[in-house]
């Protein structure tokens, strides 16, 4: 699994010095598979519940799961989430990032939105070690979230993760400490907060994979597949 995540946490640096603005997020999804592909791995999410693409992109109040269409040209100033999952040796390693495309941006909020989201990811991580509680990744993240004034999305969660995408259990980005199963090593959870900047609440694109938050607000999502160790918190998907 280490393998398989350093395989996601390379390609999504790659995808992130690529981001700018003029390319199409099918570019993206393109650059992704065939790196993909040249590391001897899979997608993990092509054809999963009949997703199309490899990659998802999810544009300024695109929460998750968009998906990549040459019609779709990155702008200055986008916050722009991606999403990979790739299989390596049948074991799965998925991880998300968000960027801001170009330089810069005159949006100071936007920049505050990606460094909570961040801060959140990081303060679930260090809650992923033996004798804590799977809550307790959730209501850490859901703290530093709420305390900056952002929200968290509900409808949709983190999650185990091993010789599938998705195993047990989900992780919520809120919650009450103490909860959930007592976290064990050698389990390996893909926590990924996903963050508005207005209202918690989202809506479905009628293409049935693309989320938006429902009050046009920017979102942002940040994921990493984290194995619990002995030590703590071992993180698959970062690199370095
Ligand atoms: N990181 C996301 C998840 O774990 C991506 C899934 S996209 C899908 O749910 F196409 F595979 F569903
Ligand atoms: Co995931």
């Amino acid at each position: 699994m280490y393998v398989a995540g350093h395989i996601v946490a390379e390609i999504l640096q790659l995808l992130k010095e690529i981001l700018r603005p003029g390319i199409s997020t099918a570019d993206l999804d393109a650059i992704a598979y065939s790196e993909i592909l040249k590391r001897k791995a899979l997608p993990a999410f092509k054809g999963y519940r009949g997703y199309p693409a490899t990659l998802c992109v999810s544009v300024n109040q695109e929460v998750v799961h968009g998906i990549p269409s040459s019609k779709k040209i990155i702008k200055q100033g986008d916050l722009v989430s991606m999403d990979l999952g790739v299989i390596y040796e049948d074991y799965y390693g998925d991880a998300a990032v968000t960027a801001i495309a170009g330089a810069n941006t005159s949006d100071a909020s936007a920049v505050r939105l990606l460094e909570v989201t961040s801060a959140a990811l990081d303060a679930g991580i260090q809650e992923a070690r033996p004798g804590m509680h799977l809550k307790d990744i959730s209501a850490a993240v859901q703290t530093v979230v709420e305390d900056a004034g952002f929200s968290v999305v509900r409808q949709f969660v983190g999650h185990g993760i091993g010789r599938a995408l998705h195993e047990p259990p989900e992780i919520p980005n809120y919650g009450v400490r103490g909860e959930g199963p007592l976290l064990r090593p050698g389990m390996v959870l893909a926590i990924e907060p996903m963050v508005n900047m207005g209202k918690s609440d989202v809506l479905m694109l009628s293409d049935g994979w693309t989320v938006v938050t429902a009050d046009g607000s920017l979102s942002a999502h940040f994921e990493h597949s984290v194995a619990i160790t002995e030590n703590g918190p071992l993180l698959l998907t970062k690199l370095d």
